[in-house]
Formats: structure tokens, C-alpha cells, sequence
């Protein structure tokens, strides 16, 4: 049986005794969702586990979503992305700077992100010490210390979340390999709006869920107010006490929860400091659905 250690620090806990490359009975995947919702962020260390296994564990989730540029996947295996600063013959063989600033992934759709699932294949190291670490922020702790007369006034309004500001930031970068989205993509990734707070599905509890990287708008407000006051909720929620590191090793699988939590990719390596992970994005289609989670945790939420 899985054993759960948590890091004692406002995220994460590590998983051992548990093989992600076959598959998890239902009792193994209960303790799973349990400690998701619990710690946000889960390490399953020295996994050997192959893209086919990587998707099949990712969908016990959800559905995975694929890529709207159609480019840089296993291709065996499109549901696995490949992130990587590698080239071969000039080309990049992984999206070389995905998720470099502070988001939540697919809050700009409908059907949001729940989880995403990430595997270590290669860990920038300088004088031995990894590179490119993950940080996380916690969204229930963001909510509980938020202002009581803020939460009150932000309870039932909503933000609207644009692919295309993520996508815009990360082109302004020098060097930036990104070009802008035809028209084509931006209809296939029109905005989406959420509540600002919402019950995460396995803990039963508010989450802030707003985020730097994608919410453009807070829909009641006027434009200038709803600038001021994301930008207030946006400094709030990436506060220190609120953050996370993952340091990477070879081999980690890591899964986190997207949307109890924020997360920001580190690009603190060189071209030549070779960073490759495998990574699949699983929509919410299935945590909201009354019969998903096991009776343990339904009392929760
Ligand atoms: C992501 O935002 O999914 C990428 C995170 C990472 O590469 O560490």
C-alpha cells in the first residue's frame, strides 16, 4: 500500500511503495485523490514508467487534453507533451518555455484543468545542484487569509480567462520561438469565465481561483477596478507563505492539483543545460461527477 509522507511545508507530500507504471487498484487510487486534495502537490520518486503507462495513469483522472499546435508530443503517444530545451537539427524537441511565469493550467477553458501529471527525464544540474525547480502556491490557504470584507464582495463575481495572455506574455520574451496564434487556435481556445472562489471538488472547502497567467477581467466590476483588485488578489496569493518548491530529480513523477493551486516553471538554465519532461493535462470532466470520488472522500466535499 502507497505510503504518504507529507513535506511539513504549506504543499506537497511524497509517495512511496506504489508502482505508477501498472495499473492502481481502486483502493491505491482513493489514497491518491485523498493526499491530492490534502497536499496539492505529489512526489512519486524513481518511477520507470513508459509514455502508454504515463497516459493510462494520467486518465484515471480525466480526460487528457492534447495540444492545439499539434506539435510536440510522443509520437506514439499524442496524449503525452514533451517540455524540452533539447534541439535536434535546429529544432526544439519539447515546448522549451511552458508554464515560465505564475498560473494554473486551463482555467482558460469551460472544462478546466484538474490535474497535471509531469515525469523527470532530464534535470538541469550546475556544481550538482538541479535546476529548473517547479514552484506551487496554495489556493486554500490564499482564500482562508484573504480579507474578510474582500471575500464578501468578490463572492459571487466572476473572472474571465484568456489563453491568449499567457501565450502573449511568453512571446514578449527575447528569443521567444512562439508565434502569435493564427485565428484558427484563438477560436479553439475562446475565453472562459469561473467564479473567483470555488468548492474544490475533493476537499469540499474555497479556493481562491483566479490567476495571474490567464484572468483578464473580473466581470462585475468596471475595467479599472477590475485591474486594481487583480492585481491585489494576484499579489496576495503569491505571497512567500503561501509557496512551494519542487526540486526535480530524474525519475519523479509529480502531480498536482490545478485547481487548489498555482504554479510557476523556473527557467533559471542555459541552452545548454538540458531540462526534458513528459507531461499530460487532465480536464475536470470527471472529479465534478457526483459517483467520481470514492464514498471515503464524498463526505468531505
Ligand atoms: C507546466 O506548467 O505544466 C510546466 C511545469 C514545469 O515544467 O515544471
Amino acid at each position: 500500500m502507497a505510503t504518504i509522507q507529507p513535506t511539513g511545508e504549506i504543499l506537497g507530500a511524497t509517495v512511496t511503495d506504489i508502482d505508477l507504471s501498472r495499473p492502481l487498484g481502486d483502493e491505491e487510487f482513493a489514497t491518491i485523490l485523498a493526499a491530492l486534495g490534502r497536499y496539492g502537490v505529489l512526489r512519486f520518486p524513481g518511477q520507470k514508467i513508459d509514455s502508454a503507462a504515463l497516459r493510462d495513469f494520467s486518465r484515471r483522472f480525466g480526460t487528457i487534453q492534447t495540444s492545439i499546435t499539434g506539435k510536440h508530443h510522443d509520437p506514439e503517444v499524442p496524449e503525452v507533451g514533451i517540455l524540452s530545451n533539447i534541439k535536434v537539427n535546429g529544432e526544439y524537441i519539447g515546448i522549451p518555455d511552458a508554464g515560465q511565469d505564475w498560473h494554473t493550467d486551463m482555467s482558460y477553458r469551460d472544462l478546466m484543468g484538474f490535474v497535471n501529471v509531469l515525469y523527470a527525464v532530464k534535470v538541469p544540474r550546475r556544481n550538482g545542484k538541479p535546476l529548473g525547480n517547479t514552484l506551487f502556491a496554495n489556493m486554500h490557504a490564499a482564500y482562508e487569509e484573504l480579507d474578510p470584507a474582500l471575500k464578501e464582495r468578490l463572492a459571487n463575481m466572476t473572472a474571465t480567462h484568456d489563453f491568449n495572455k499567457f501565450w502573449e506574455n511568453m512571446r514578449q520574451r527575447d528569443g521567444s520561438p512562439r508565434p502569435p496564434l493564427s485565428p484558427e487556435q484563438r477560436a479553439k481556445r475562446p475565453p472562459a469565465v469561473h467564479p473567483i472562489f470555488m468548492t474544490h471538488p475533493i476537499t469540499g472547502r474555497k479556493v481562491l481561483y483566479c490567476n495571474p497567467g490567464y484572468a483578464v477581467r473580473i466581470n462585475e466590476l468596471d475595467e479599472a477596478e477590475s485591474d486594481r483588485v487583480l492585481e491585489h488578489l494576484f499579489a496576495h496569493q503569491l505571497q512567500p507563505r503561501f509557496l512551494y518548491t519542487h526540486v526535480w530529480s530524474e525519475n519523479d513523477v509529480l502531480i498536482w492539483d490545478n485547481i487548489g493551486t498555482l504554479h510557476n516553471a523556473i527557467p533559471d538554465y542555459g541552452p545548454d543545460e538540458h531540462r526534458m519532461m513528459k507531461r499530460c493535462q487532465v480536464l475536470a470532466d470527471r472529479v465534478f461527477q457526483p459517483d467520481f470520488l470514492p464514498p471515503s472522500l464524498r463526505q468531505a466535499a
